[in-house]
């Protein structure tokens, strides 16, 4: 099992074209550079993040970005179940800001996870919570979510990973796999390097930036021992672009989604990823050396019909236009994410054959529907709604009781994709227009396609109090589609 040494390969008699190819990698990088991490030690994970505005280093090229403690990826958080997490946080920006714990099943009030706070350019507040002993491990996402704010601060570049390592990581062959993190992000920079603002169109649309990157690098090369197992930790950092991912020659393994472990591997060509959404997967070593491209494929997430040639032609939208608007010709084009190569040789590593049971809900107490759609307001131009309403933190749209199980009925009636969230409680989808999902899993984004209908079943125990559900594309979250949720203990 111990990985061979540059000339014990060579030794293996490969082929001119893999030596020519070795003699690269090893002048080249390996891995992706992960951001800085910070780890719990004795149950608890304490740092002091910022948010601040300054040039950093994006891709080779400098660009004035927000960042947290000026890095892209923001660092990287990891905790145990049972650990205690202490962020003491300092809002450097010019505007208000707060921090949202993507996934953590953890409370959504007070100094936790409460995405109502408002700190002010230059406060200071301490996050405090603890993570549940019984709480999934996996790869969850922390991000800035004060309502109105949130698309600039994802899309100027606030965002980070937060790991929670559990059972899942104890399964050997899990452990025996090598890990890499994969933060995908896309920016727009104008040529002196700064963030444009948006046209309001590309707000209705949902700004994406054609400099599309993974840890903050543009096709970064990860590589693989031949027999070897990589397990790929996926976040869609992103404010609104989607990723349809496929690695060339090689299946995907899933093995967790949105944080969760699933029972069993699933084996996929593609998979795709809509912003706010996690995915962990496994890929095999068992082609020749070479070099396969981890691929975002072609995805058309809708638009209003304005989009295309014309007015809104990609020329007049490049890089550097000030427009954080791409079109549906990157829509219909291919990118190149990343780039798998094969070094050093293992005896063959087995895929893990069961994971971690996802149980199966009993029936819901209740059913709730909610509308997706988009309309006009005077004034204000396109206006994001569930089920007709704007969001208003001041309103309660749905409430709760703790101890029960319900099931949330999504309808997306507009012409635009939305990938809808809900804080603090996964759920598990239980069918597409009808059609029942293939597989069980826990998550806490699903994307609602044009025209669908999804099922998903909730379960309520602990945590009471209010937080919210919403569309993960950020720019229609801040245009209004999002809703509270009052949790409370039954009487
Ligand atoms: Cu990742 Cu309410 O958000
Ligand atoms: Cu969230
Ligand atoms: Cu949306």
């Amino acid at each position: 099992m111990r990985p061979l040494n540059r000339r014990q390969f060579l030794a293996l008699g490969v082929s001119s074209a893999s030596a020519v190819f070795l003699a690269s990698r090893v002048t080249g990088q390996s891995l992706p550079p992960a951001p800085n991490q910070y780890v719990s030690k004795d149950g608890l994970l304490d740092i002091a993040l910022d948010a601040r505005y300054e040039a950093v280093n994006l891709a080779g090229e400098q660009a004035y970005l927000y960042s947290y403690n000026g890095q892209i990826p923001a660092p990287q958080l990891e905790a145990k179940p049972g650990d205690s997490v202490r962020i003491r946080f300092t809002n450097n920006l010019p505007q208000p800001t707060n921090i949202h714990y993507h996934g953590l099943h953890v409370p959504p009030t007070g100094n936790a996870d409460n995405i109502f706070l408002n700190i002010p350019s230059g406060e200071t507040f301490t996050y405090e919570f603890t993570i549940p002993d019984n709480h999934p491990g996996g790869t969850f996402y922390y991000h800035p979510h004060l309502h109105g704010w949130v698309a600039e601060q994802v899309f100027a570049g606030l965002g980070g990973a937060f790991i929670i390592r559990g059972e899942l990581d104890a399964i050997p062959e899990i452990q025996a796999a090598q890990e890499v993190f994969l933060f995908l992000k896309d920016f727009d920079l104008d040529a002196n390097g700064r963030v444009p603002q948006p046209w309001h169109m590309a707000q209705m649309m949902g700004r994406e930036g054609s400099l599309v990157t993974a840890n903050g690098q543009v096709n970064p090369t990860l590589s693989i021992p031949k027999g070897g197992l990589l397990r790929l930790r996926l976040v869609n950092a992103s404010t609104s672009r989607f990723y349809r991912l496929a690695l060339e020659d090689h299946p995907l393994y899933l093995i967790a989604t949105d944080g969760i472990p699933l029972s069993e591997p699933v084996e996929l060509r593609e998979l795709l990823l809509t912003p706010g959404e996690r995915a962990e997967i496994l890929v095999r070593g068992e082609r020749e050396p070479n070099q396969y491209r981890l691929l975002a494929l072609p995805y058309n997430r809708g638009g209003m019909g304005m989009m295309g040639g014309g007015m809104m032609g990609r020329g007049m939208m490049g890089r550097g236009m000030g427009s954080g608007m791409m079109v549906q010709s990157d829509w219909e084009s291919t990118r190149n994410l990343a780039t798998l190569t094969y070094a050093g040789q293992v005896e063959t590593l087995p895929l893990p054959q069961k994971l971690i049971p996802v149980e199966t809900l009993p029936e819901p107490q209740r059913v709730r529907r909610f509308i997706l759609n988009h309309g006009m307001s005077p004034g204000m131009g396109m206006v994001f709604l569930i089920n007709g309403r704007a969001f208003d933190h001041q309103r309660v749209d749905t409430q709760v009781s703790l101890n029960t199980i319900e099931d949330w009925e999504i309808t997306n009636t507009g012409v635009m994709d939305h990938p809808f969230h809900l804080h603090t409680n996964p759920f598990q989808v239980i069918s597409r227009n009808g059609q029942p999902e293939s597989f069980r899993a826990w998550k806490d984004t699903v994307l609602v396609r044009a025209g669908e209908t999804v099922r998903f079943r909730v379960r309520f125990t602990d945590f009471p109090g209010k937080t919210v559900y919403h569309c993960h594309i950020l720019d229609h979250e801040d245009l209004g589609m999002m809703g509270t949720i009052e949790m409370q203990k039954s009487s």
